[in-house]
């Protein structure tokens, strides 16, 4: 058997040194090292080998094996290289041609529901205030009217950097901000920016997610005002015929507390799949700055007044494109991202 072996391997070699081309380079690996090889045949067969002949033919094989392997490697490339060489003297391979161009990039679809959204904010006279996402426990939840323990911490709950130090979970912490610069100027602004929270990752719902949070804060703003805001909002970005709808609801850091919702684009409030056979949809938490709040800010609440709103921006871009998965907003698939 041994003998068998060293008489495949020269042959094996010899055979080798004669392929010229992909094919026969082929044909070759089919004789010897395939499935149905020669070689594969002897090793396939050791097992029925009287048992002390087994090990030293089984290692025999396999060096033999490993020495055929890298002697296809080698012989490849340079089969590779010849036929290069050929086609460039044939004329075959035109190296002077340009390459592929790579097409122009573009807007993700976030950039671009959020650039709509500025546009929209800043013909009301809002400007865009960026604060930082890196916050601390004070910033994001104790001046917003949540001290240590208060309840409304554990629905968002984040990252957390060191005891104090998180990654925000929602942008208001940057009224705060802004107020403290600002003071004693009136206030209109709209803050976006990246937020994280310690969420289930689900069709709906993101890790890391953007908001565009609003603050007006001056001597006569009152609710009517909000809902205004809100009102033209929604008609420019969602289409002019939205109905809003304004619901109660509870924040901290605004008193009284609203949800707006706008009369479901789909079915137009009929009910259907989209909106849960409700007819609305919900388009921003929003409320009257709280008093504790806006002191915290620096602004006296007997004299000032304000309102806040905190927008997502994938779930409105969900609605209005029908996007039916928001993971699908960074998981890179460029057959969706081209889609915008
Ligand atoms: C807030 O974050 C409040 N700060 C909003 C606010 C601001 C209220 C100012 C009053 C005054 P909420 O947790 O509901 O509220 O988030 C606001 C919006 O962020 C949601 O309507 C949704 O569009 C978006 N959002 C929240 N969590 C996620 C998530 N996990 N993935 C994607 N979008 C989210």
């Amino acid at each position: 058997m041994l003998e068998q072996l060293a008489q495949l391997e020269t042959e094996a070699l010899q055979s080798l040194e004669e392929a010229r081309t992909p094919e026969d380079l082929d044909r070759w690996y089919h004789a010897y090292l395939g499935r149905k090889g020669a070689l594969t045949a002897i090793l396939r067969s050791v097992g029925s080998l009287p048992p002390e002949e087994r090990p030293t033919v089984g290692q025999r094989a396999n060096e033999i094996k490993r020495r055929l392997e890298a002697a296809y490697n080698a012989r490849a490339e340079v089969v590779r290289q010849d036929q290069l060489a050929r086609e460039l003297e044939a004329g075959a391979l035109d190296v002077t041609l340009p390459g592929r161009p790579v097409g122009p990039g573009h807007l993700h679809i976030t950039t671009r529901t959020l650039r709509q959204i500025y546009a929209i904010f800043a013909e009301m006279g809002f400007q865009v205030y960026e604060a930082r996402d890196v916050e601390t426990d004070e910033m994001n939840f104790g001046l917003l009217n949540m001290p240590p323990h208060h309840p409304a911490r554990e629905m968002w709950d984040t990252f957390w950097i060191t005891d104090d130090v998180l990654l925000r979970t929602h942008t208001s912490p940057g009224q705060i901000r802004v107020m403290r610069e600002r003071y004693p100027e009136p206030i209109r602004v709209i803050l976006p920016g990246k937020c994280y929270r310690y969420e289930q990752i689900t069709a709906r719902s993101e890790h890391q997610f953007f908001q565009v949070e609003g603050l007006a804060v001056g001597r006569h703003i009152t609710m009517t005002d909000l809902i205004g805001t809100l009102t033209a909002f929604a008609r420019r970005f969602y289409g002019a015929e939205r109905r809003i709808r304004i619901r109660g609801s509870y924040f901290p850091f605004t008193e009284p507390s609203i949800e707006a919702d706008i009369d479901c684009i789909l079915c137009g409030g009929k009910g259907c799949r989209v909106c849960k056979y409700s007819g609305w949809l919900e388009i921003a938490g929003a409320g009257m700055v709280h008093p504790v709040v806006l002191s915290n800010g620096g602004y006296d609440p007997d004299e000032w007044s304000g309102f806040a709103f905190g927008l997502g921006v994938e779930r409105p871009a969900m609605l209005k494109y029908g996007i039916d998965d928001i993971r699908l907003f960074y998981s890179n698939d460029l057959r969706f991202l081209h889609q915008f």
